[in-house]
């Protein structure tokens, strides 16, 4: 058996976390996992990407639905890029799809650092998907060449939930070249979600909710995420804000 060590155990050990008592993030460990968060690797150390550290409720209320003390939003920053290469008779043209796509990667690292940080620290974080899609101009007073990138709400867990289940290795590793999986390999792999669903549907649901779902077309755990959830006008309608988002901050997105 492998030896272990305090990063893997906070490793190991991650779990989301979506109930939070009220007690704030104290200024001190704060910044700690802030700062923790710019020691993550950045393209050419120009770390272009801005955490928007949300603390008034007002402004949480607006961008997270998960009420929390507070709430780390990490941006693509290409916009402070621009300004230290005017300032410097640099052209820009950091507004293209690389740049864009090395921003995020830049960004969500930056942020999954202060999330390990956090959870290290006793805190506990969830992710919101759903921040790709928002406009930030108004809520947050992003400039141009600023898009959301990630959000993470933080704070001191009221809850201790169980690990998550993960796919086996051998679903997610491949070795010198990708190997196509077979049919029964797809269904071995993802037994423990299908059985975790069955298991809530038969044993969780009420009888209505189970009605209705059967007459929606829901009777696996694969239809519950596609009809059931992230359905094909809901997937559509935030695909579609995410581009507005990417257009009007600047960003060139057409091949040409
Ligand atoms: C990119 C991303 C977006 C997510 N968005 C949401 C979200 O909008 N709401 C939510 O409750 N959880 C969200 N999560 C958390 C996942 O649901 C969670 O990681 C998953 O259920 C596994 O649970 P675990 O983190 O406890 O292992 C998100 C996670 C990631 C990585």
């Amino acid at each position: 058996m492998q030896e272990t060590n305090p990063v893997m155990d906070c490793l190991m050990n991650h779990r989301s976390v979506r109930k939070f008592k009220p007690d704030p993030i104290p200024e001190e460990t704060l910044h700690t996992i802030l700062h923790a968060g710019t020691r993550a690797a950045t393209a050419g150390c120009m770390q272009p990407y801005a955490f928007i550290v949300l603390d008034d409720p007002e402004v949480l209320k607006k961008v997270s639905y998960i009420p929390a003390p507070l709430a780390v939003v990490a941006v693509v920053d290409q916009y402070r890029i621009k300004r230290y290469y005017e300032l410097n008779d640099a052209p820009f043209y950091n507004d293209q799809a690389v740049n864009l796509f090395i921003s995020y990667w830049d960004a969500t690292i930056a942020l999954h650092n202060i999330v390990i940080a956090a959870e290290s620290m006793d805190l506990g974080g969830v992710y919101i998907g759903m921040i790709l899609s928002q406009d930030l101009r108004e809520s947050l007073g992003v400039p141009d060449y600023v898009i959301p990138a990630g959000l993470v709400a933080l704070g001191y867990p009221d809850e201790a939930p169980g690990l998550g289940p993960r796919l086996p290795l051998e679903a997610v590793v491949h070795r010198n070249a990708y190997h196509i999986p077979s049919d029964d390999d797809i269904r071995e792999w993802y037994r423990v979600h299908d059985e975790r669903w069955a298991d809530r549907f038969e044993n969780e649901w009420s009888e209505d909710r189970r009605r209705k779902s059967i007459e929606h077309g829901v009777t696996n755990c694969a239809q519950q995420w596609t009809i059931g959830h992230y359905t094909p006008d809901f997937i559509h309608g935030e695909s579609q804000a995410l581009l507005r988002n990417l257009r009007s901050a600047g960003f060139r997105l057409e091949e040409d």
